[in-house]
């Protein structure tokens, strides 16, 4: 095999119309039945989450002070530029896998490979993230067992506990999931306008001076591994607070948004993608900035950040100033909603497992949709096993950086697939644009990197040993299964094909 068949790429017209057989019975393709009104309820039931509900105490203690509204800025800009990027290919080329695919569109098979294995990484650990930050929730709400609830647990039975039932409600199928989804976004996107309206009546402007608190250096523990890579690499002495706190602060909160872009892997599920896909992704993004910045604002300005609990700032900002009762109900909202994000996870991860093994770089076996189901429900339940072990033994705190990594890493790669696609294919219909092509492509890349750089140098070295991985992965099985491989050897041969997306009998 020439060392050019790693960059083949897949014909756009052809991915395009390779779900168009969905819903016919036996066929390998997903049922399409959803709105932009489900899309922004899976997107904002993935997106809000640990990050708003966890992450903003730690950073604001730890980086940023009362700026953390500033971070959480910052990152929503990236992750809208990104989102702009997004929603021109989701309407374009609609079909299970999104990043996945449209790299495997514009700048070859391995670079979609490692999107792919990419994406599951940071779904993976982020439902597991979650799952943990979940358990600690319940566990701090209803006084349960340290040992078997909680960081300070030695197995985390509550987050496998959770990963199993939601990972089962997943197998069986996207309507019910879009169900449950649904109520929980209720309640979430709630208990956000609650914390927003209830904490304005609470708010002292000595909490918000100093805005940025000034910059001090850090001792020896957090330097090395654990200071941010663009530190490492110019030597500058770590620091915590001003400037460079708030960036490194956006870089960590920046998994606060991660998740939207599962928004665009439904693309084969629903009924009007070209115009449905963009509102989708850009109607979830903006609801949920708009909240997280409220949210952000009010928590700080209400407790001074260096008195924010680290283990649940938002109900406790509430206890702080007396509203008990407030405290309670948002601890519960917050289990809620950090289970909608679990969920949501699950789904997503099977769908990209999918797209995968359908295009032959995973064996065909693991993304078999059950006929009954109308789901991957292989995928789905070896998946919520590898989470659920996860979840029982890794530090909630070890996984989150990772996630951040993974998304970041994955925007960037579709902002330059943008801008390749708009050179390779000038003609294909582009039902939404992305403004500005190239700058705004550029522009999505060149921040994601730079806010890649602010991440800790551990969290590049784990992200490169998954990446190495996967890399092994694709060169003993990927390169030689792949469909693509097949065609090119073969020839097409339309027998083989139309076998290939109808599911055989046997092997169930
Ligand atoms: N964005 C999701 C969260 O904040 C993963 O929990």
């Amino acid at each position: 095999m020439s060392s050019r068949s790693i960059m083949r790429t897949k014909d756009v017209d052809t991915v395009i119309h390779q779900g168009d057989h969905d819903g016919e019975p036996g066929k390998a393709g997903l049922r399409k039945r959803l709105s932009a009104r489900d899309l922004m309820g899976f997107g904002i039931g993935i997106v809000i989450g640990t990050g708003i509900f966890t992450l903003t105490g730690v950073q604001a203690k730890d980086n940023a002070g009362p700026a953390i509204v500033v971070s959480f800025a910052i990152a929503g800009v990236v992750s809208m530029l990104a989102a702009l990027c997004y929603a021109e290919l989701a309407a374009a080329v609609p079909t299970a896998g999104s990043s996945y695919t449209y790299a495997y569109t514009t700048i070859g098979e391995v670079f979609a490979w490692i999107i792919a294995w990419d994406l599951i990484l940071e779904f993976m650990l982020g439902s597991a993230v979650v799952a943990r930050g979940w358990s600690g929730y319940l566990q701090d709400s209803l006084g349960l067992s340290t040992t078997f609830f909680g960081e300070e647990s030695v197995v985390n039975l509550g987050a496998v506990f959770i990963v199993i039932v939601l990972g089962s409600i997943a197998a069986v199928g996207i309507r019910e999931a879009t169900w449950v989804t649904n109520v929980l976004v209720i309640v979430k996107v709630g208990v956000c306008a609650f914390v927003i309206i209830a904490g304005l009546f609470f708010l002292k402007a000595s909490n918000l001076t100093p805005f940025v608190p000034p910059s001090k250096q850090v001792d020896d523990g957090a330097s090395g591994l654990t200071q941010p890579l663009w530190q490492f690499l110019t030597g500058v002495s770590p620091t915590a607070y001003g400037a460079s706190g708030v960036i490194v602060a956006a870089a960590v909160v920046f998994f606060a948004y991660s998740g939207f872009e599962a928004v665009a892997n439904l693309g084969e599920e629903t009924e009007n993608p070209s115009r449905d896909m963009p509102r989708g992704l850009i109607g979830t993004l903006v609801i949920c900035t708009l909240l997280y910045l409220g949210v952000c604002f009010v928590i700080t300005a209400m407790v001074n950040f260096e008195d924010l609990s680290e283990g649940a700032p938002i109900s406790d900002a509430f206890g702080q100033v007396g509203l008990g009762w407030a405290r309670v109900l948002i601890g519960i909202a917050a289990v809620a909603g950090l289970t909608s994000v679990i969920l949501v996870e699950l789904v997503t991860i099977s769908r990209i497992v999918f797209a995968l093994s359908r295009d032959g770089l995973l064996p065909e076996a693991v993304g078999h949709i059950d006929e009954k189901t109308n789901t991957p429900f292989r995928a789905t339940v070896v998946i919520t096993v590898i989470v659920a072990v996860i979840a029982a033994f890794v530090p909630l705190d070890a996984l989150a950086e990772m996630v951040s990594i993974g998304t970041l890493f994955a925007f960037t790669v579709v902002a330059i697939a943008v801008a390749v696609l708009r050179r390779t294919k000038p003609d294909l219909p582009r039902p939404f644009r992305t403004p500005w092509v190239p700058f705004v492509p550029i522009l999505s890349a060149g921040t994601c990197v730079a806010l890649m750089s602010a991440l800790a140098v551990e969290t590049w070295l784990r992200f490169l040993v998954w990446l190495a991985v996967g890399m092994l992965i694709y060169f003993l099985y990927g390169r030689k299964h792949s469909k693509l491989e097949h065609d090119a050897r073969t020839g097409p041969d339309p027998a083989l094909a139309a076998a290939r997306d109808v599911q055989p009998p046997a092997g169930r």
